[in-house]
């Protein structure tokens, strides 16, 4: 069922074959896949997805593996919640929240990109599989490489949460924190990929991994009952995700299985590492490089490997950029928890208070449908909300102590 032909240049279109890895040799731009659209439309139909596994792999035509997936049988079609108390306290008709802080098995969106590049890593016949990480996708390597008995090296600056150091360690690979920062991390593993052979996820195998973020763009679709929404807000690190929800809503539409208008798409980052919106402020085609200073770790990327590929899909579908301060972030982590019940980091902090900036701003109209990705889950990071929260009570065990705290509180109990 493999109609994956090929890679291209995203830049100059130059072709390559299906084995190619992830740099154009005419102009150093980026490879994307290419897939036989026409054999995709007699296979991919409505029913045939629906009579599928719930899993990242219903949408595998449009993936770029040649035999069988190899693992992610349990990763993708994670939740799209109604937020309804969210929606009445922005003000706005139609919000949803796609909720990647519950994707199988390490909790963040990297488990859809993942097993594309893992499934990849061994039909090219790599037997070492690792990457360069701000957290979750070192976590979602670790898991997958053990799932699969690779052997597995995960590159990640050394200042980065506990939570998620735990997260990749409890698996066992090689865990490798640098004295740097992501970038001086993703250099390394460039050099040690081409000098070692070795599968880097996000690097050499990016063309394969990027394709697995698509699944998240195909599900909101699917789970609105095949319609598209009118904006989605999708957080910015690397620059994966957001080109890639916007090809996933154009393929929907190549092979028929949704049509009308496109969504407008757009970007969310953190104030203190704002690239994308930066060059979107200055009309540049490519990210200027920054220094990160912010608390949301996971998306601290000041050179973007998709930078290109993000002003043109956000500049393509007429969405736009916001940043967020650290204190914002931290204020619509609590408001999604607190309306909503779902727990976010503080990328999904980003998205939210970007979205709230762009709403408060008259770009996103109140009365039109919206999507927030929310990528990652914040019981990792649990770390940065320990000072915004209310302390717990503490009581003896006795009814007489409960009841003049609550005397005190002026709550009456529950009548029994
Ligand atoms: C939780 C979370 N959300 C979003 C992103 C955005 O990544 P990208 O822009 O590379 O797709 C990351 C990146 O590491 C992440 O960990």
């Amino acid at each position: 069922m493999s109609v994956f032909t090929g890679l291209r240049c995203a830049m100059c279109k130059t072709e390559f074959p299906a084995k190619a890895l992830y740099v154009c040799d005419q102009c150093l731009g980026p490879l994307e896949a290419c897939y036989d659209y026409e054999a995709v439309r007699t296979t991919l139909t409505r029913d045939a997805i629906a009579a599928r596994p719930q899993n990242l792999w219903r949408y595998r035509e449009l993936l770029p593996i040649e035999g069988e997936p190899r693992t992610g049988l349990h990763s993708g079609c994670t939740p799209l919640v109604r937020a309804e108390r969210l929606a009445r306290e922005l003000g706005v008709a139609e919000l949803y929240i796609k909720d990647d802080s519950v994707n199988h098995p390490s909790l963040s969106y990297k488990d859809r990109v993942v097993p594309v590049a893992a499934t990849r890593a061994i039909e090219l016949g790599f037997d070492t599989f690792g990457c360069a990480s701000t957290g979750n996708l070192g976590n979602s390597v670790a898991a997958h490489a053990a799932r699969l008995g690779l052997t597995c090296y995960v590159f990640i600056p050394q200042s980065l949460e506990p939570g998620k150091i735990v997260g990749s360690s409890v698996s066992a690979p090689h865990v490798v924190g640098i004295d740097g920062n992501y970038d001086d991390v993703n250099r390394l593993c460039t050099q040690v990929g081409d000098r070692y052979g070795w599968a880097f996820a996000n690097i050499n195998l990016r063309s394969y991994y990027a394709e697995g973020a698509k699944t998240y763009g195909f599900e909101i679709v699917e789970q609105l009952g095949w319609r598209y929404p009118q904006h989605v807000v999708s957080p910015v690190a690397g620059g994966t995700l957001l080109p890639r929800i916007g090809r996933a809503f154009r393929e929907l539409r190549e092979v028929g299985l949704a049509s009308g208008d496109l969504p407008r798409i757009h970007a969310a980052q953190a104030a203190g590492c704002s690239p994308i919106i930066d060059a979107l402020e200055s009309g540049a085609t490519h990210p200027e490089p920054v220094k990160p200073n912010t608390i949301a770790k996971s998306i601290a990327i000041g050179n973007p490997a998709d930078g290109y590929q993000v002003l043109e899909t956000v500049r393509r579908t007429g969405g736009a950029g916001a940043r967020a301060t650290d204190p914002e972030i931290l204020d619509a982590i609590g408001l999604l928890a607190r309306t909503e019940g779902i727990f976010t980091e503080p990328a999904g902090g980003t998205t939210l208070a970007a979205t709230i900036n762009l709403l408060n701003a008259g770009t996103i109209p109140r009365d039109e449908s919206i999507v927030v990705c929310v990528t990652g889950n914040g019981y990792k990071t649990s770390n940065v909300m320990t000072d915004q929260l209310r302390k717990p009570t503490r009581l003896g065990r006795s009814l007489r102590e409960f009841e003049a705290f609550l005397a005190d509180h002026s709550t009456q109990p529950v009548q029994g």
